[in-house]
């Protein structure tokens, strides 16, 4: 039986669901924080989910209207100051992925001292991508070792990478079937799962079922069976 040691979701729909009940598109952020929450939690209490990453700021959605990126920043800082002591309670190590240089000095200092008191923690793995957009992630790569190396191989690769574990299950809320440059080497193989669910929507059942169906998929990885 297949076990998704590291899911990846894509949680989209937020602005959709507040707008769908009159509300503004922050709100929509600000419930799907919660979920974020509620599906850590979830996984960090599975015995087969070692790592979950989660697309929480793109390396695009710096074109959205000003008011809504620095809402997400706020929102951002919050979460992670409160989730402390949550990830410390449940023994969750919080690694980001991304370029986070580009956020303010603040939200930096926040990341890197959750990032820092949570290291010696080792359940669950979980990593927002902030700032993150995979073709960046590639590219920050080979820059990092084009100088030392004459020949660049998978492996070294990889390891350049912000992101060093392939994926089992990619899920993308919210209806829409594309990846958005999220995790495009580390998803080499994996199952992908779309759901029309809003994010805000998404619940802990609706994980459940959706690893359970990936449970009895045959995986060949290119091979034959
Ligand atoms: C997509 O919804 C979602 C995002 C831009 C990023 C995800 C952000 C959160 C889940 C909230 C904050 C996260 C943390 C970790 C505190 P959308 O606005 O694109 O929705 P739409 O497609 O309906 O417009």
């Amino acid at each position: 039986m297949n076990k998704a040691k590291h899911i990846a979701i894509i949680m989209d729909g937020n602005g959709r669901w507040a707008e769908l009940k009159d509300k503004k598109r922050v709100k929509g952020h600000e419930a799907g924080a919660k979920v974020v929450k509620e599906i850590t939690t979830f996984c960090s209490q599975s015995k087969d989910i070692e790592r979950l990453t989660l697309y929480a700021f793109s390396t695009e959605n710096w074109k959205r209207p000003r008011l809504e990126v620095e809402f997400l920043m706020k929102l951002l800082e919050s979460y992670l100051r409160n989730e402390l002591p949550v990830y410390l309670k449940n023994n969750v190590r919080f690694e980001p992925i991304g370029d986070t240089r580009a956020f303010s000095k603040s939200l930096q200092k926040t990341i890197k001292d959750v990032q820092e008191k949570t290291s010696h923690c080792d359940g669950l793995v979980q990593s927002l991508a902030l700032n993150y957009g995979a073709q960046d992630e590639i590219l920050r790569a080979v820059n990092k070792i084009k100088d030392c190396e004459d020949f660049i191989t998978e492996a070294m690769l990889s390891n350049a990478l912000d992101c060093k574990h392939n994926v089992d299950l990619l899920i993308r809320t919210g209806g829409d079937h594309r990846l958005s440059n999220f995790l495009l080497w580390q998803a080499a193989y994996a199952e992908l799962f779309f759901t029309d669910t809003l994010w805000p929507d998404f619940t802990t059942d609706d994980l459940q079922k959706i690893i359970k169906d990936f449970t009895k998929i045959e995986r060949r990885f290119g091979g034959l069976k």
